[in-house]
């Protein structure tokens, strides 16, 4: 299974519960490394951007808002099969669907606060990672 890059939002509801070291870690045992990160508090326009797959969708005023309600962890994952195993440690969109154990099911409330974003494609990946880091900012294990 190839090494990949994977991009990860620790979103504003999970920062605001202070879940950020037990959402880290979940990512570190399942074998994901964290090779960039950076916190930060989003301008309407960076998630406007960020988001404009969803520019047409009724939810889009709310998620732009809730987005930039508070600080955020921006972070690139790397490991293997890493896009999948991110979504799958995420778990369903609505937390109400997530499956049991999954961080969406253990710490999100609704579908639009719903704690972590992971890229769903490769072709996704890359321009979210890109969006937030410079090829420069990205760390890869060297031990
Ligand atoms: P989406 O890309 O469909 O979900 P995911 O985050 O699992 O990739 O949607 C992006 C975000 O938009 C989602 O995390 C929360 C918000 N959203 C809503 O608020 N309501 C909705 O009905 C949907 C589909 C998404
Ligand atoms: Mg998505």
């Amino acid at each position: 299974m190839a090494i990949e890059r994977t991009f990860s939002i620790i979103k504003p509801d999970a920062v605001s519960k202070n879940i950020i070291g037990d959402i880290e870690s979940r990512f570190e045992k399942a074998g994901l490394n964290i090779v960039a990160a950076r916190m930060l508090h989003m301008s309407q326009q960076q998630a406007e951007g960020f988001y404009a797959e969803h520019s047409e969708r009724p939810f889009f005023p709310d998620l732009v808002a809730f987005m930039t309600s508070g600080p955020v962890i921006v972070q690139v994952l790397e490991g293997e099969n890493a896009i999948a195993r991110n979504r799958e440690l995420m778990g369903a969109t609505n937390p109400k669907e997530a499956e049991a154990g999954t961080i969406r099911a253990d710490y999100a409330e609704t579908i639009d606060a719903n704690a972590v974003h992971g890229s769903d494609s490769p072709e996704s990946a890359e321009r979210e990672i890109a969006y937030f880091f410079d090829d420069s900012e990205i760390c890869p294990r060297t031990i």
